[in-house]
């Protein structure tokens, strides 16, 4: 017998094969995780979430979202928590405000933010438990789905004068390789037990495919001085690890021990990343990138 498939039989044939296919293909999302106190900026930091420092002008979270949104990505999806209303006023229309500067010299002033409110979407959930960044992940879990996503750390603020940012940097990276990829930076050797410390081979210039990864190690258990800065590309699969990974270094969560498991199952990918990184949760690195900034106007 012959079966005659109509037009959108065909259609819903194909959409399932396409669709599985391209979201192996493309990142879309990057998750924020923005649930920390920011103790080291209090008092600061009392009523305001640390994501909304400024660095001259703009907060910190608002460079997060533009280097996601200049590497293609539209769809933000940040872990929040209590205390943390502001983010989500910043990403939404303040009408009398723009009533306010319309036809004065400041009626540009809002054009950066208005721009990604009009092309991105921006959606919010609640970590209820400080318990590591590996949970303020699986926390977003809901938001992401089941396609690999981008990880932005805002108070790591990374810039590339001369070049891509660096989540485009790891993005054309996932492209070709389709696994988990870290960004790394050196560190000098007595700064290791700041970070997430990769060792692997160097299998291209300036990328690794990592076989130990330790979080926050001393400085004589370090790996290497290979340090992992909040900038990752994750496959959907780490879901899964993260829930089923226990407490390690301080009692929390750790996305790194997650993603040791990844590497040792499969492949993740460390990249040296082409730009400068301020480390932004600390009043040091603040300082710096606020006189870079202030320097590049
Ligand atoms: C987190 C990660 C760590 C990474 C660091 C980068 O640590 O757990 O592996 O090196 O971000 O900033 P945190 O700084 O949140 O303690």
């Amino acid at each position: 017998m012959r079966v005659q498939l109509l037009a959108g039989q065909y259609v819903a044939l194909l959409v399932p094969w396409f669709g599985a296919d391209w979201k192996k293909l493309m990142i879309r999302k990057c998750l924020f995780p923005a649930a920390g106190y920011g103790t080291r900026f209090l008092p600061a930091t009392k009523a305001m979430p640390k994501e909304m420092l400024p660095i001259v002008d703009k907060p910190l979270i608002q460079y997060a979202v533009e280097e996601a949104y200049s590497a293609g990505l539209q769809h933000m999806a940040m872990v929040t928590g209590r205390g943390k209303r502001a983010l989500e006023d910043h990403f939404d229309t303040s009408y009398e405000l723009e009533q306010q500067i319309r036809g004065t010299a400041k009626e540009r002033a809002l054009d950066s933010t208005r721009q990604l409110i009009d092309t991105c979407s921006f959606a919010y959930t609640r970590q209820v438990e400080m318990k590591g960044l590996g949970h303020a992940i699986l926390s977003g879990r809901p938001l992401i789905g089941d396609e690999a996503f981008a990880v932005v750390l805002a108070d790591d603020l990374c810039l590339n004068p001369d070049g891509d940012p660096v989540l485009a940097q790891m993005v054309a990276l996932y492209k070709q390789y389709r696994c988990s990829i870290v960004a790394i930076q050196e560190v000098p050797r007595e700064d290791t037990r700041k970070y997430g410390v990769i060792a692997g081979e160097q299998i291209h210039e300036g990328i690794y495919r990592v076989d130990t990864m330790v979080e926050k190690p001393s400085p004589e258990d370090a790996p290497s001085n290979l340090a992992i800065i909040g900038r990752y590309i994750l496959t959907p699969d780490i879901f899964d690890l993260i829930a089923d990974t226990p407490p390690g270094t301080g009692g929390e969560i750790q996305v790194t021990d997650a993603l040791m498991r990844q590497a040792q199952a499969g492949c993740v990918l460390a990249y040296k990343f082409k730009g400068l990184r301020f480390d932004c949760g600390s009043v040091e690195g603040f300082v710096e990138a606020t006189n870079f900034c202030f320097k590049q106007r």
